[in-house]
């Protein structure tokens, strides 16, 4: 599959956006809550795990969603290879057209290598740094030789992607990771750390925070594989808010299925149940919550990565989107070359 074939998937819903209507075209799966490690810069571990769907149910929730004409899934958590029936899940979302992605600690990955990597369009495996930089941030011994070998499991299988959180101890180490990348011959893409109580001290000043961005840019132009788009990395080194779109282009759930508005990384979440899931996701109950009081003071309105990088094209140009399926398809190329070499 070819980017060609998303673009045209997503069309119908980039249309109606470009119209100011809510269309999900992204789906953020929180699959689960459980997880076996512990980042500094995570909450999922500090907070205690709730009940998840069932696989019938985890089932249905993915032909519910494909029906709002969602094109592109990416399942995550907690850790999404807790659950046993990820490849299940995974495996409906491509019945039903929806193009997939998962993100991993990468430690439980190499023994069911084959039977997840049949199902991803694209595995992303979390790196925070080299060695044991990468160990201190996710609080486990062992845990970057785990994703080396993890990366290994699926290299030439399917598209495979890390994906860095960017904080105060690790900023100045992008240019490692970003080689690393290149010389595995995979792409590596980077998140500001989004901020909670307890993770004070890894938040980014605004200064450091541009640097970082900047410092992405010289990389992409010396022809490292970052898979982070100028135009964002443009619009990074500017102080300038970006109107979130997160509840009209994304839809996410929580491990009950519950529809998360507006974001999964809101710090006052709703969760809408009761409904069907259309009516929950498109009702009233739903508008009055799609963007909070609180939204006006979110920094990932300028920061975030996930939300910011859908932002983009709306607002500033096509060429983002020209620059995603350039890279879309080099990542395409690279598994190639994997396979055959
Ligand atoms: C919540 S994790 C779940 C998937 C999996 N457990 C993992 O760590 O890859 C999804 C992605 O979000 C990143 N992440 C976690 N906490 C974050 C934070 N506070 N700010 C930005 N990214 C974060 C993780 O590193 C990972 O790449
Ligand atoms: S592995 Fe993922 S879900 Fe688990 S604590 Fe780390 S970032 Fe959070
Ligand atoms: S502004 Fe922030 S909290 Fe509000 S929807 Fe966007 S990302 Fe979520």
């Amino acid at each position: 599959m070819g980017s060609i074939d998303i673009l045209t998937a997503a069309l119908p819903n980039m249309v109606r956006l470009g119209f100011g209507k809510k269309a999900p075209l992204f789906w953020l799966n929180k699959i689960t809550r459980r997880c076996n490690y512990q980042c500094k810069f995570c909450t999922v571990w500090r907070t205690k795990p709730y009940g998840e769907l069932s696989t019938q149910d985890a089932l249905k929730l993915v032909r519910d969603i494909a029906d709002l004409g969602v094109v592109f899934v990416c399942i995550e958590g907690g850790e999404p290879l807790m659950r046993e029936d990820l490849h299940l899940v995974l495996k409906e979302c491509k019945d039903h057209g929806i193009y997939t992605d998962i993100v991993t600690n990468g430690s439980l990955l190499p023994p069911r290598a084959d039977e997840v990597s049949k199902q991803c369009d694209c595995i992303t495996i979390s790196l925070d740094g080299i060695g044991e930089a990468h160990d201190e941030l996710r609080g486990v011994p062992g845990a970057f030789d785990r994703a080396v070998k993890a990366i290994g499991s699926v290299k030439g299988k399917t598209r495979v992607f890390v994906n860095s959180v960017i904080t105060k101890t690790n900023y100045q180490n992008v240019g490692k990771i970003a080689d690393f990348a290149t010389e595995n011959g995979i792409y590596a893409s980077f998140s500001p750390v989004t901020y909670f109580a307890g993770a004070e001290d890894l938040r980014l000043t605004g200064d450091e925070f541009k640097s970082v961005m900047a410092r992405l840019s010289e990389l992409k132009r010396e022809g490292k594989n970052i898979f982070v788009s100028e135009a964002y990395l443009r619009h990074c080194q500017t102080s300038e808010n970006l109107e979130c779109i997160a509840g009209k282009a994304y839809i996410s759930t929580d491990p009950l299925g519950r529809v998360t508005l507006p974001c999964c990384v809101s710090n006052e979440p709703v969760y809408l149940e009761g409904g069907t899931l259309r009516e929950n996701y498109f009702g009233k109950r739903a508008d009055a919550v799609r963007v909070l009081p609180s939204c006006k003071e979110c920094i990932l309105r300028q920061r975030d990565a996930i939300y910011s990088e859908a932002a983009v094209p709306l607002k500033e140009s096509f060429g983002q989107v020209v620059e995603f399926c350039r890279m879309y398809d080099r990542s395409t190329a690279l598994m190639m070359e994997a396979r055959e070499g």
